[in-house]
């Protein structure tokens, strides 16, 4: 059997660990992206032992360091011609902590969560392309509910080091940065159309934090996460997720969509209110997301500020790919 490459960032903790665990037994060449590459090396030594698999690599990215993004990637092209699975799981959601900006000038956490993803997708393409059956997963989560409320909106005038918002807060922020995640997935979904490269996210609404993750936020989060731990089903649970939407044939056309924890398919709520009920319902529910995840002004926003942040373009990635196909084809003439 062809041996397929796998790509999870965050891969060291949670939800990305237990993947990497999952695809790593079922055979895969699976590239774990991890920032720390100390801590991660016991997680990498672990998983082999457990596996038996020896593609299991594990491989340096700070989603939130242009630098280290364009470093990784052209270490990876260098050693594999082809990326089948892409898993944009790292995210930053240190609740409690202070405006913080990159080495990049952007704010940290929509870096980590929008611009990283961006970045890594754009380079990668290449790879991408060449693969019979490549799929982009990006880890959602149902924050995204609080842009059910129409006075929601991503705050692109607070992205650069500007600290204009008093209210400023990095759960506000990652709401809008899961909210521009699901804009980009949908966008991607649609650039990448007829270069067969498939783009879904999941719509992750809980699973179980580890100590190490608890560590990251305030000690106000910690005790909300505590709780909420109780709830959580264990990230192996979420693992599986990926894992079905990332290989199972069922899903082999699927692009453009966000799942649910149960797998279903979920829409856009309408435009307009509907009445009490029916708001408390998609509230409540997991059948509907905000209707400005599909909202096309909104989409091009998010789809600008990366490329003018990047300076990459993605449709000049998908064109010269196109360029260099066509020459491939003269030549054969
Ligand atoms: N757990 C939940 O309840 C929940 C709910 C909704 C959505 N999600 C989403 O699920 C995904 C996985 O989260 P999790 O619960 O498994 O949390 P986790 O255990 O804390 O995993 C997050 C991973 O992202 C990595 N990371 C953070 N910043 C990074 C950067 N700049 N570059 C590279 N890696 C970076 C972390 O690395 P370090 O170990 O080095 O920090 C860690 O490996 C995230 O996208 C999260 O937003 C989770």
């Amino acid at each position: 059997m062809k041996k397929r490459t796998v790509i999870i960032t965050g891969a060291n903790s949670g939800i990305g660990k237990a993947a990497t665990l999952q695809f790593a037994k079922e055979g895969y060449t699976v590239i774990m992206a991890c920032r720390n590459i100390e801590k991660s090396e016991k997680v990498h030594k672990d998983i082999i032992e457990a596996t038996q698999n020896r593609n299991v690599e594990l491989m340096k990215l700070d989603a939130s360091s242009f630098q280290s993004i364009h470093q990784f990637c052209e270490e990876f092209k260098k050693r594999y011609e082809t990326l089948d699975i892409l898993i944009h799981n790292a995210a930053y959601f240190n609740h409690g902590a202070k405006y913080c900006v990159s080495d990049d000038g952007i704010e940290m956490t929509f870096n980590t969560n929008v611009v990283g993803p961006y970045l890594i997708t754009c380079l990668l393409l290449d790879q991408l392309k060449k693969s019979d059956d490549a799929r982009i997963l990006n880890a959602g989560s149902n924050i995204i509910k609080h842009f059910f409320d129409p006075k929601k909106k991503i705050e692109f005038s607070n992205l650069q080091g500007e600290n204009n918002d008093p209210k400023y807060s990095v759960y506000k922020m990652y709401c809008q940065s899961k909210m521009a995640l699901m804009l980009l997935t949908f966008k991607m979904a649609d650039e990448f159309k007829n270069h067969g490269i498939k783009v879904n996210a999941l719509q992750i609404n809980g699973a179980t934090m580890s100590k190490e993750t608890l560590q990251k936020v305030t000690l106000r989060y910690r005790l909300i996460a505590r709780v909420q731990n109780r709830f959580f089903r264990p990230p192996s649970y979420m693992a599986n997720n990926y894992y079905e939407i990332c290989t199972s044939e069922n899903y082999k056309d699927t692009t453009g969509k966000l799942f649910n924890d149960k797998l279903e398919i979920m829409e856009a709520a309408p435009k307009q209110p509907q009445g009490f009920i029916h708001d408390i319902k998609q509230v409540t529910g997991s059948s509907l997301y905000p209707y400005y995840a599909d909202d096309p002004t909104m989409t091009n926003e998010v789809w600008e500020f990366c490329e003018r942040v990047t300076g990459k373009s993605i449709d000049d990635y998908l064109n010269s790919y196109k360029e260099i196909e066509n020459e491939k084809v003269e030549t054969v003439k």
